[in-house]
């Protein structure tokens, strides 16, 4: 039987650690840069397998022989969580091949979007629907295992595969009616692990609760202002902000020389805003940008970064 899930990976481009503390992030999927999971010939005598081709690793499910490092134990959950709340008691036999289109570890959200697809395609393949919400739970429950302390935001932009505006405990915003935009991303090359950002700006909001949770406080602000300007086309407002939220990461200590090298490309460049996006310490920027001056901005930054994808953001849901 053949089945093919994916997900798609994701920006953030207002909020990110702020939102971890209770203020509000605005992230948007990025459709055009995907994980896949796919069911392949020939199936397990028992059992499942998961090959995970980009990083050469083949895990089985129930618990094998092989190391118990962070992603087997990522996927083992995943799928026992997944067959779990679809209410599957017989372990079913078959082999799964994880894919992404999106470099693994730079803040574009290629972990969470893997796990969205391994709980798809098991889905798929066993007939079931997955509900949205669902979905975004499950993923949830892995991304404890990945990173700790999330807040939520990765695998609920996702799962639904929408603009969000989202803040803990408040409902969900899905974002209708914004006007499309451009954003060049580029990849410093530098992997960047979320878990390890998080926790080092955990401990330094330990050691300075005061000053830390006046710049989330700040960054939560500077995200509510984004939301309007974005939603009134205002995009030069946008990349003000964007910059302005880019100078209090620094502040919270997560920018990186290759970062700062990066953004400021951009923006000479002729971009409106240039910020990292998702955990920093390395990773991607995201540069928000004009039509007319998409195409400088991606000639300069591919002379400089690692990779630069352009994409155009926009509801799939109003086409
Ligand atoms: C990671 O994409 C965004 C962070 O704010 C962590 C989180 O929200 O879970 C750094």
């Amino acid at each position: 039987m053949s089945v093919r899930a994916s997900a798609c990976g994701k920006a953030i481009l207002f909020g990110e650690h702020a939102v971890v503390y209770g203020q509000p992030a605005l992230a948007v999927p990025l459709p055009s840069l995907r994980a896949y999971a796919e069911v392949v010939e020939p199936p397990p005598k028992h059992g499942i397998i998961i090959e995970a081709v980009d990083v050469g690793r083949r895990i089985t499910y129930p618990s094998g022989t092989e190391a118990k490092d962070l992603l087997s134990h990522g996927l083992r959950l995943t799928i026992m969580n997944t067959l779990a709340a679809l209410g599957v008691q017989e372990i079913p036999a078959l082999t799964i091949r994880l894919s992404a289109q999106l470099p693994q570890a730079r803040g574009l959200g290629s972990g969470t979007a893997v796990t969205a697809a391994l709980v798809r395609a098991l889905a798929a393949y066993l007939g079931k629907t997955m509900p949205t919400e669902l979905l975004s739970e499950l993923v949830y429950q892995t991304e404890i295992v990945y990173h700790g302390h999330p807040s939520g935001i990765d695998n609920t932009v996702i799962a639904w595969e929408r603009p969000v505006y989202y803040q803990r405990e408040r409902p969900l915003q899905l974002l209708e009616n914004l006007p499309a935009f451009h954003l060049v991303i580029a990849d410093s090359g530098i992997a960047s692990h979320t878990i390890q950002a998080v926790e080092q700006v955990r401990a330094a909001w330990q050691a300075q609760p005061a000053r830390y949770e006046a710049l989330f406080t700040q960054i939560g602000q500077l995200t509510a202002d984004g939301l309007r300007a974005l939603e009134a086309g205002n995009l030069a407002l946008v990349g003000n902000l964007m910059n302005a939220n880019q100078k209090l990461l620094r502040e919270i200590g997560v920018s990186s020389a290759e970062i700062e090298h990066l953004t400021a490309t951009a923006l000479s460049a002729g971009a409106l805003g240039a910020k990292l996006s998702g955990g920093g310490l390395g990773g991607c920027i995201i540069a928000l940008v004009e039509k007319d001056s998409a195409m400088p901005v991606c000639q300069v930054l591919r002379r400089e970064a690692h990779q630069v994808w352009l994409v155009e953001v926009h509801d799939a849901n109003r086409d």
